[in-house]
């Protein structure tokens, strides 16, 4: 069996931003059905459109603690679009890597993240980009059952 990198450990023990923002522009919300872990994240994005703050919680697994800490790292500083470049594999990547049967752990990371940004832009009245979200959702999920 794969062993944890001593990154995702350290982000596991000690994860940074833990918590909830009272006054969020955009959370998101997330689940994976099959584990049933939930996470949710929150972002500040000022006037210019950069993320100032991200904060989540996470009721999960290891992987899912320290992937949703790292990109509330990740998108701290960055530009909306930006951020919606994140991939879960970037995350996975900034932790040195995850095993292959919880990579599908990052995926509610990436998620999480998109659906914060989409609340975002529901309440600046721009359109949704939830439709990809989903579809890459299903696709990403096809092979977690091999993670249990
Ligand atoms: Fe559920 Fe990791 S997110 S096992």
């Amino acid at each position: 069996m794969e062993q944890y990198s001593s990154k995702v450990m350290e982000y596991f023990a000690h994860p940074r931003n833990v918590g909830e923002i009272k006054d969020a522009d955009g959370i998101g919300n997330v689940g994976n059905p099959v584990c049933g872990d939930i996470m949710r994240l929150y972002i500040k994005v000022n006037k210019k459109g950069i993320i100032t703050n991200a904060k989540f919680k996470t009721f999960g697994c290891g992987a899912a603690i320290a992937t949703s800490s790292m990109v509330t790292e990740m998108v701290k500083g960055k530009n909306i679009e930006e951020a919606l470049k994140i991939s879960n594999r970037a995350v996975a990547e900034a932790l040195g890597g995850l095993p292959k049967i919880k990579m599908h752990c990052s995926v509610l990371a990436e998620e999480a993240l998109r659906y914060a940004i989409d609340d975002y832009y529901k309440k600046k009245g721009l359109p949704s980009t939830i439709k990809e979200i989903t579809s890459s959702h299903v696709h990403e999920h096809g092979s977690e059952e091999e993670g249990k």
